[in-house]
């Protein structure tokens, strides 16, 4: 595992790993930490309070402190109700958890049609009042990971206004809307206004998150926000794991060797766990789905095609090995 502090322009930044529902599962997190590191907080994919019971059981596994020792894991809640979120803050809190971060950007159908993730962002009464009801429980530090609206970025004031009235450890903006999904390009003016009414508090609160995918694109989040210090990458770290050293060193860091080894990692730890060979191999091909972007040259994407089409774990395992020799 590597370690490296990130000193660009005299200032060190706390960098993020983002949750990705179905990826950065504690397996992957491990794998992470021991083959890459320079990951100052991880946070868990959502975890979606059922009534009754706060987890089940793949939350469960996902957030015991024994599956997250020597990392720093921030377990990501989704609800509109407080009252599971205060149910499951407790349970995390029994567990050692010291903060929660609640997820306000899921933009999946099904999510926001219970007006949960991104949801919550349509009624910003409703959302005060959720927001008054789990503060006053005073259980553990709350963090959010928002988005800018529903429909329209000029729903973000409002929203803006809804969540400086509330002591959040930390704000992490995504500057897209709900309606924008994954696509077009991030909002930065509507960061520009975050970071204009923080203020002073910028620093110890605002984290930039979206869209960084290399060095460059880092430097210039960097260059336009000197006051912000945390950065969270989600697509641009498991497309390519060597990103946050690349950023640290500024330079091309990747090893086939080590990625053979992660790869490896990951694949044995989903044996352990249980999933069967068929449905690992289905999980590794979706991390592929994000790593193909490090294989432009023409034989490397006649492998990746191998990859892809692979049936059985053999086939697959030895098209992996050629890639990665
Ligand atoms: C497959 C996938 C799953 C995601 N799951 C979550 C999640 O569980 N919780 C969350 O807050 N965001 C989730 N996100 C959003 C990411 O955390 C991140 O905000 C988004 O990808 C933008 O950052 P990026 O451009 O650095 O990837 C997910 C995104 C993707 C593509």
């Amino acid at each position: 595992m590597m370690t490296y502090v990130l000193i660009i322009g005299r200032r060190i930044k706390m960098l993020y790993l983002a949750p990705l529902e179905g990826i950065t599962g504690y397996i992957y997190r491990n794998a992470y930490q021991k083959y890459f590191g320079g990951i100052d907080r991880y946070f868990t994919p959502f975890i979606a309070p059922a009534k009754g019971k706060p987890f089940r059981h793949r939350e469960l596994a996902d957030v015991r402190p024994e599956h997250n020792t020597g990392i720093m894991v921030i377990p990501q809640i989704l609800t509109n109700h407080s009252e599971g979120f205060i149910k499951a803050a407790k349970a995390l809190t029994d567990m050692g958890y010291d903060e929660i971060n609640i997820n306000m950007g899921c933009p999946s159908g099904t999510v926001v049609s219970k007006g949960k993730g991104s949801g919550m962002l349509a009624d910003p009464t409703k959302l005060d009042h959720f927001l008054e009801e789990i503060f006053a429980a005073d259980i553990c530090k709350i963090s959010v990971k928002t988005r800018l609206g529903m429909e329209f970025a000029d729903e973000f004031p409002d929203i803006l206004d809804v969540l400086m009235k509330y002591p959040f450890t930390e704000v992490i903006i995504h500057p897209r809307t709900r309606e924008d999904y994954y696509g077009g390009s991030v909002d930065l003016a509507m960061f520009d206004l975050a970071v204009e009414r923080y203020g002073e508090q910028t620093e110890s609160v605002l984290c930039y998150n979206g869209d960084i995918t290399d060095a460059a694109g880092y430097k210039n989040i960097q260059k336009r926000y000197p006051q912000v210090d945390k950065i969270m990458i989600g697509r641009g770290i498991i497309g390519n794991p060597f990103l946050p050293q690349e950023i640290a060193e500024q330079r091309c860091c990747y090893n086939a060797g080590i990625l053979l080894a992660f790869h490896d990692e990951l694949f044995a730890g989903y044996m352990e766990a249980g999933l069967g060979a068929r449905n690992v191999m289905f999980k590794m091909k979706e991390l592929w789905s994000f790593m193909e972007c490090l294989f432009e040259a023409p034989d490397q994407q006649k492998i990746l095609k191998k990859i892809r089409k692979a049936n059985d774990p053999d086939t697959y395992n030895t098209e992996v090995r050629k890639l990665l020799r």
